[in-house]
């Protein structure tokens, strides 16, 4: 987590990157900081605190003119969110700035071997780093140095340093981090993500692993450099600039949550222009054939897009008849399950960075198995390192809480399953289409869930319960509900709550349910009599073909295999007009961040 930015060129440095700053607080918002180099006096000023990236721009002084400056915004990993712990940290004579997201593992270790008698001012792992860097710069040279302090590091970073000594260089490096560089005439930006470069960049290179660059202003020209860590030269292909400004703007929206709630029809409708061109699919043969000749299928994913990949094992088992189980990454990378011959293995990420997903990349990789990655960032690291990749198409999600993603996963998870079925069961396009108008209908009837959920969703509580695919909508709902209101929220198959869950249930208590599908709907129903005999104020979303006079919010009839795809819009505005109403930071969250890159 955390997002780097870090400026040498033409522009006001400290500009490019507040504003860059402003554009990754969703990977991380505790604490932040800024350093930057001040061309009359020669010095170099440091700002950091507790808290967000407004109070660094609003509360601080920057009528500086300044070319060359590093930023940070932070999601605490060693250390609690306070000032003495925000970036920049220094080395121990104050002579190199540095700013780091990952997590360094042997920091003790190196500490003791090499710099026992430092004391740090701050209780993180990155000090260590920087104070090496100092350390071996008393012999080396300071690109040198930085590398030989690389070789020595454990873990993840993506990392930019400013040396004192010359206000006209700036050095990055990256392992496992995510890390761009942006490149302009008038200047060189790096950043987390590439949505901080958009406006300084006409070309970018998403920077490898295990990488160094140096960045140098020299006769007004900017220039970089990049190498490994022993020192040969890299010489990567920059790729064109080609996101638009809008599309990383809340455009109107009061928060970008709900902007990407209303974005998911044209999600879907994107995705079948993209990959259904005149009702033939123009997903590459390479990637048909994998999964045609696959004996089982292991989709590895976390949060939404782990529920994204429970409905692909639905799609991939009734539609395509493969065998197919879904992981949780973080419990994958370390309690591997015994892999079948010939297994294909796909990952699921909106950002492409999670990092308990790379290590599973990395180790299924060293294993010689096949992979895929479905993602919505195709210059993320799981987008480079897979064998193929798939493009959700889905557009900047910036709301921490994931909505289009999930809706663009479900949809290409669809499709996949589609084409490699030897019968088709339907016409996708078609059905697709009209899951669109269905998600339609109830965006823009929003504001009867607006109404709905107002008295209702206040207890500390809630359940939501359906059976099949409702109940992959159910996990999926609760996560989201969750994680923005803070109200405790559990997505239950709506036959196991009797089996001990149920004690919880108590007056008020609510209870959402989910129906839409035909042949289980009696059973549910069932259930939502048991709980309602216990006191459960419950609310009912279902289909039309299966709804009941009382039930509460009734959506368009669609093919059951896609109904994950609109059962999921009243839940996503559910979740977001609670947390309105509880007046919660609805985009950012406590304590999350949107891209998890730690283990
Ligand atoms: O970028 P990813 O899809 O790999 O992220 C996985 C989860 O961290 C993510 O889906 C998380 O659960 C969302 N914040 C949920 O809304």
């Amino acid at each position: 987590m955390c997002g780097i930015v870090g400026y040498l060129g033409e522009k006001k440095a400290t500009d490019v990157i507040l504003a860059g700053l402003e554009k990754l607080e969703y990977r991380g918002y505790d604490s932040c900081g800024i350093f930057f180099h001040v061309e009359k006096t020669n010095d170099f000023i440091t700002y950091k605190d507790k808290g967000r990236i407004s109070h660094l721009i609003n509360d601080f002084n920057y009528k500086f003119d300044n070319h060359l400056g590093i930023g940070h915004t932070r999601w605490a990993t060693h250390g609690k969110p306070n000032r003495e712990n925000s970036h920049p940290h220094f080395s121990f004579s104050t002579r190199f700035a540095i700013v780091h997201n990952g997590v360094i593992e042997n920091y003790r270790e190196l500490t003791a071997k090499y710099i026992p008698d430092v004391e740090f001012a701050s209780e993180t792992d990155t000090e260590v780093i920087v104070n090496l860097i100092e350390h071996f710069a008393t012999e080396l040279s300071i690109e040198e140095a930085i590398r030989k302090t690389l070789s020595l590091i454990e873990g993840s970073y993506a990392l930019l340093i400013v040396d004192k000594q010359n206000s006209n260089a700036m050095y990055a490096a990256k392992n496992k981090s995510p890390l761009l560089i942006g490149i302009a005439p008038n200047g060189i930006t790096l950043a987390s993500d590439v949505m901080a470069l958009v406006e300084h960049a006409e070309t970018y290179i998403p920077i490898e692993d295990k990488t160094f660059v140096s960045v140098f202003a020299s006769d007004d020209k900017f220039e970089y450099a990049m190498v490994d860590i022993i020192g040969v030269p890299v010489i990567p292909k920059p790729l064109k600039m080609d996101i638009v400004l809008e599309d990383i703007g809340k455009g109107g929206y009061s928060h970008y949550m709900l902007k990407e709630i209303c974005e998911q029809p044209s999600v879907v409708r994107k995705i079948m222009d993209k990959y259904l061109v005149n009702g033939n699919t123009v997903i590459p043969d390479a990637i048909v054939k994998l999964f045609q000749n696959t004996n089982r299928i292991y989709i590895v994913a976390a949060g939404t897009s782990m529920h994204a990949g429970y409905v692909g094992k639905y799609y991939f088992e009734h539609v395509s008849m493969i065998p197919t189980e879904v992981f949780i990454a973080s419990e994958f990378a370390y309690n591997q399950p015994l892999i079948v011959d010939n297994p294909l293995f796909v990952f699921i990420s909106q950002s492409g960075e999670t990092a308990d997903l790379r290590a599973c990349l990395l180790r299924v990789k060293e294993l010689g198995h096949k992979t895929i990655t479905i993602t919505n960032v195709p210059t993320s690291t799981l987008a480079r390192e897979a064998d193929h990749f798939l493009e959700i198409f889905a557009g900047p999600e910036i709301a921490v809480a994931s909505t289009k993603a999930y809706v663009g996963q479900v949809t290409i998870l669809a499709l996949l399953a589609y084409i490699v079925a030897k019968r088709k069961p339907f016409d996708l396009h078609l059905e697709l289409s009209k899951v669109a108008i269905a998600m339609d209908a109830v965006i823009d009837n929003r504001e009867y869930i607006d109404n709905l959920v107002k008295d209702k969703l206040t207890k500390r509580n809630c359940f939501y319960i359906g059976r099949g695919l409702d109940y992959y909508t159910c996990l999926e709902a609760a996560l989201k509900l969750k994680e923005i209101s803070y109200i405790q929220t559990e997505g239950f198959a709506a036959g196991e709550l009797k089996h001990g869950t149920i004690a919880l249930i108590e007056d008020g208590i609510p209870v959402i349910a989910i129906i839409s599908q035909a042949h289980i709907a009696n059973n549910t129903r069932a259930n939502i009599r048991e709980v309602m005999a216990r006191g459960a104020e419950v609310i009912v979303i279902a289909l039309t073909a299966v709804s009941d006079l009382t039930d509460d919010i009734v959506l368009m009839d669609v093919n059951e295999m896609l109904t994950p795809l609109v059962t999921v819009i009243p839940t996503q505005l559910i979740a977001y007009y609670s947390a309105l109403h509880l007046g919660k930071d609805i985009d950012k969250p406590r304590n999350l961040a949107k891209s998890v890159t730690v283990e």
